[in-house]
């Protein structure tokens, strides 16, 4: 493939070539060996035009460890803020001659829209409530490397489901590789429709838990209710909050993620995010740099055979 969009493109034999290779990227991080030679000689623009902490920052180390030129746009001081288009923006960078364009942005379809303008590789780093393909891939290695297998595992998506990107993503992917997915959360926050995705769907937190090995907690993402409902935090942690007395509903060996940012005491309590035994958010972390390792070298290559094959230099 040219661009990483979404996990809709993606055949469950490309997301386990992806995930080998970036199995292999996390085992080589660890033991500090760099691949300065995979993009040398490529240019990686990031264009965050919302917030991000950890994509923004996995995204900048993958593509210097694999020794591309890194440049970071400041969405926020760009003309952007002088009513500059996003398509416009694009195709100046273009004119730059990246070769790798990681892009986030708020609107669903946004960056779909902007890979068909551009001649660079473009990898989508979450746009609106649409996709965040590197967070599920992320999550899966996560997974894979926790339960030692990526097929036949029920896993527990928890919370607001309607607005989330990472949600959408790994039902996407979770159901690609046959696993059997709960849906838990408040009606108001489940998307009409969902089980048309092969889903079960839970509002009680103790029955959709039951003897599950994954529980995935999601963040209330209040910036995308567009003033509709947002319940209290307090009656939203008392009613889906992941604490130990739901979690003692999961299989005892049930790990716990959470893609982050998490709001503590509001889906998930501190002290289970905490729990080394049974958390494995900071290895969801680590693993974000590998996967994102892995995708900018597998889409590098393809740009350089394409190049090849019409006898540009790279
Ligand atoms: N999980 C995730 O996308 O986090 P950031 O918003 O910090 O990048």
């Amino acid at each position: 493939a040219r661009h990483l969009l979404g996990i809709e493109q993606l055949h469950p034999l490309e997301i386990t070539t992806l995930l080998d290779l970036a199995d292999t990227y996390a085992d080589h991080n660890t033991r500090g060996l760099a691949h300065r030679e995979v993009l040398a000689g490529l240019t990686q623009i990031n264009m965050f035009f919302e917030n991000s902490t950890r994509t923004q920052a996995s995204f900048e180390l993958a593509g210097k460890r694999l020794g591309a030129d890194v440049m970071n746009m400041g969405m926020q001081a760009s003309s952007i803020k002088k009513g500059e288009t996003l398509i416009d923006t694009a195709l100046t960078l273009n004119a730059m001659r990246p070769d790798l364009l990681v892009v986030r942005h708020p609107q669903s379809g946004a960056v779909d829209l902007l890979a068909q303008k551009v001649n660079c590789a473009v990898l989508n780093a979450g746009d609106g409530r649409h996709e965040h393909p590197t967070q599920a891939l992320l999550d899966a290695l996560t997974i894979r490397r926790a339960k030692g297998r990526l097929h036949r595992l029920n896993i527990a998506i928890c919370g607001d489901i309607a607005h989330s990107r990472v949600a959408r993503s790994n039902i996407m992917l979770l159901g690609k590789m046959e696993n059997r997915i709960r849906l838990i959360g408040p009606p108001t926050l489940m998307p009409a429709g969902i089980t048309d995705f092969g889903v079960e769907v839970y509002d009680d937190m103790v029955k959709g838990l039951q003897d599950v090995d994954v529980v995935m907690m999601l963040r209330l993402q209040k910036e995308r209710m567009d003033g509709g409902f947002i319940p209290s935090e307090r009656e939203y942690f008392h009613r889906y909050g992941l604490d130990a007395a739901k979690l003692a509903h999961a299989k005892p060996d049930a790990i716990v993620m959470h893609p982050g940012p998490m709001n503590r005491g509001v889906e998930i309590d501190g002290t289970i995010a905490d729990d080394i035994n049974r958390s494995v958010i900071q290895k969801q972390v680590e693993m974000g740099v590998a996967v994102r390792m892995a995708a900018m070298d597998l889409l590098a290559r393809n740009l350089r055979a394409a190049r090849q094959d019409n006898n540009v230099m790279v």
